[in-house]
């Protein structure tokens, strides 16, 4: 009965690797004290600083959870890479890359420094806020409902339900975005918005309130760690060469001016979101962790208590632990 010992192996394995799981949460629960959660959009702010969640999925289904993994959150940044795989599938890369670079900046989430200084108006990548905001403006359809719709589908098609937007931090970030109105009326002036400033920043500032638990996070992840191939579903959801492109701009840009020693010490593509969502993508390295065999997975994780940098401090604690434990930075 080989077959039986060996299940039995592997659930020990799972069960002690749940424990471990469990034990980094709880340590890196602490971190959270040197951060704080994000004020200038006020909804924020009501969340719990100490709320540390993580759901790590595998490509046949395996599952990890811990801590507050259930509690929801709204996507805020996590949703650039949609609203760029949105984009990128109704317009063409080529399309896109006209009206956004896809280079790092060193600079601020919501820096308009360098919006004249560089190419007037072009943004340097479709993750900062500048970026973002024309990637919206590119989806398709004429009204904020109708974009917002092209980004709820692509969610949608990977999670087979329709996320929802949270009324209230909806509000809460429309009427405190100021920044946001002045980067996208200077890049209407400079020809970059393809939709009015009023109809692209309803559209922006609904899919950053989009709801999701880090679950779905990890889910989405996963299906970019496949190059848009569902697991779950058996077919290819999304074209490879967009997710790829994705991926790389998550690793470059994703984690804002802390990405390249994210890269240095994490090295999986990832986003981050300033309500403390993290989203990661773990290709196969052919390395196995305990719980979830050799091939790549998702990880979600919700840590509100953010840095400077807008970056969940425990979340990142975690990932840097999980990182290091199971060796997976893709370099
Ligand atoms: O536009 C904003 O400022 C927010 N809705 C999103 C910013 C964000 O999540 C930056 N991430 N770390």
């Amino acid at each position: 009965n080989v077959q039986i010992e060996k299940q039995i192996d592997s659930a020990a394995m799972i069960d002690a690797a749940s424990g471990m799981v469990d034990t980094w949460v709880h340590e890196a629960k602490e971190y959270a004290r040197t951060g704080k959660c994000a004020t200038y959009i006020p909804a924020l702010a009501e969340a719990n600083p100490f709320h540390l969640g993580i759901c790590i999925v595998g490509e046949h289904g395996e599952k990890q959870m811990a801590g507050e993994w259930n509690v929801p959150f709204t996507m805020q940044s996590i949703s650039k890479t949609i609203s760029f795989v949105a984009a990128c599938m109704s317009r063409g890369i080529d399309d896109v890359m006209q009206r956004v670079d896809l280079e790092p900046t060193g600079d601020a989430f919501n820096s308009i420094m360098r919006l004249e200084s560089h190419k007037p108006g072009k943004p340097f990548n479709p993750m900062i806020n500048a970026g973002a905001i024309t990637t919206t403006s590119l989806l398709p359809g004429s009204g904020a409902d109708e974009k917002l719709a092209g980004i709820l589908d692509v969610l949608e098609e990977i999670l087979d339900k329709r996320l929802v937007i949270n009324e209230d931090v909806f509000l809460s970030e429309w009427r405190t975005a100021s920044l946001n109105r002045a980067l996208a009326y200077y890049l209407e002036e400079k020809g970059f918005l393809s939709s009015s400033v009023k109809e692209t920043l309803e559209a922006y500032c609904r899919q950053c309130s989009i709801e999701v638990t880090s679950e779905d996070l990890a889910i989405i992840g996963l299906v970019l760690a496949h190059d848009g191939f569902h697991p779950f579903k058996n077919r290819q959801v999304f074209p490879r060469d967009i997710c790829k492109i994705t991926k790389a701009l998550m690793l470059t840009c994703g984690m804002y001016n802390t990405s390249g020693k994210f890269a240095a010490f994490i090295g999986v593509p990832a986003k981050s979101g300033v309500s403390g969502g993290i989203m990661a993508c773990v290709p196969s390295r052919g390395k196995q962790t305990p719980f979830l065999g050799s091939g790549s997975y998702g990880i979600g994780i919700y840590g509100p208590s953010i840095d400077e940098y807008g970056n969940s401090v425990a979340g990142v604690h975690l990932l840097k632990r999980l990182a290091s434990e199971y060796d997976f930075t893709v370099f």
